[in-house]
């Protein structure tokens, strides 16, 4: 499981945190991955972490809450994915093993997929899907169903076949991680290696994931899985909602969040200890614990714990807000903006 790497595309929230733990409908993403592992069951887990080693090993602890035997494999610095199965290879040992990129979401987990190469062993196995902006991931080119061709980020791609963030792999995968040299970014990149196995006369399997699959780099994706996910939740009331608001569609307010006064359409949730307070909350909103929301109108966003959005005069929507910020209307004249904003962040005003 790869839990490190840089996380450029999502500054501001990268600089202070995982990419890997922000919320989807309240549950770290790496959760899920974490969950679909051991659905396939699979037991000894080990979890390549960066930066952020602190903050992951908190969060997941020796596994055992996920019924997962954890390691932890650090990695001096975002060296590439490659890279990060070379530092695993101890880890490994001589075992056939899954790598699983920590922040990708697979509707439908992985069982299918590890049975599938369970039962071929070839030496690679690829998941590949079809998407509209290839340019943005490692693409395959197929020749009668079989995989000839890998390039990361290819600025012509000669197919829409993305690398989804599953691989699985037998130890001779290593070899080819030491063979291949880093690319013009700096990384020892996945696709080389998968592409030193084809050149070496290896069996690489193709499967095409036909289920929705989200790789959240970016902040479009994360709300699009977030949106993904809600649309499966199922309503539970278990926080005190007041008898002047309105609850509509599936919607889960956690224990210890108060609602008074407002209109709730879901799907969305409400963390522990959230108070709302005569304000809308739309659909694809997930809205983590101990967050206040005041006399505000939002919908298909994310806000994170200990943050509080007061009196705003517009409807805010697809916003990814972090932990313990504040987003207020002072009330204050002169009517201007008043912003503290940390860098790399984001602002777009009507
Ligand atoms: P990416 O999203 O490709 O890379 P990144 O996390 O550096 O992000 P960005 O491109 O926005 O700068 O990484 C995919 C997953 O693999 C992610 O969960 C981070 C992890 N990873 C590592 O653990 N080690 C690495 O060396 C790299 C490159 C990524």
């Amino acid at each position: 499981m790869l839990s490190g790497g840089k996380g450029t595309r999502l500054r501001p929230i990268t600089h202070t945190s995982a990419k890997q733990l922000v919320p989807i409908a309240n549950k770290p993403i790496l959760f899920y991955g974490l969950e679909a592992i051991r659905a396939a069951g699979i037991v000894d887990v080990g979890i390549i972490v960066g930066d952020t080693a602190t903050e992951i090993e908190e969060a997941v602890g020796d596994g055992s809450a996920f019924g997962l035997k954890v390691t932890y494999i650090p990695q001096d610095a975002p060296r590439g994915l490659a890279h990060a199965v070379m530092i695993a290879e101890e880890f490994m040992g001589k075992e056939p093993f899954v790598m699983y990129l920590g922040d990708n979401l697979i509707r439908g987990g992985i069982t299918d997929f590890v049975d599938e190469f369970q039962r071929n062993r070839p030496n690679a196995q690829i998941l590949l899907a079809r998407v509209d902006n290839p340019s943005d991931f490692g693409v395959a080119e197929l020749e009668e169903g079989r995989v000839v061709r890998l390039e990361e980020k290819p600025k012509e791609p000669k197919s829409d076949l993305a690398l989804v963030g599953v691989y699985m792999f037998d130890a001779g995968v290593f070899a080819a991680t030491k063979s291949i040299e880093p690319s013009g970014r700096g990384e020892l990149e996945i696709t080389d290696a998968i592409q030193y196995l084809i050149d070496d006369g290896q069996s690489v399997r193709a499967h095409e994931v036909t289920g929705w699959w989200k790789d959240t780099g970016k902040l479009e994706d994360i709300l699009e899985a977030n949106r993904m996910i809600l649309e499966t939740i199922e309503g539970r009331i278990d926080g005190d909602v007041d008898s002047s608001s309105k609850i509509d569609g599936n919607v889960v307010v956690e224990e210890g969040a108060e609602v008074r006064g407002s209109v709730l359409r879901g799907p969305l949730v409400i963390g522990r200890n959230t108070v709302i307070q005569k304000s809308y909350v739309g659909p694809f909103t997930s809205i983590y614990h101990d967050v206040v929301i005041q006399n505000s109108e939002l919908e298909h966003s994310i806000i994170l714990e200990n943050s509080r959005i007061m009196n705003l005069g517009h409807r805010m929507e697809r916003s990814l807000v972090g932990k313990n910020v504040e987003i207020v209307q002072s009330g204050m004249m002169p009517k201007a903006y008043r912003f503290m904003v940390g860098d790399a962040s984001r602002i777009e005003v009507p």
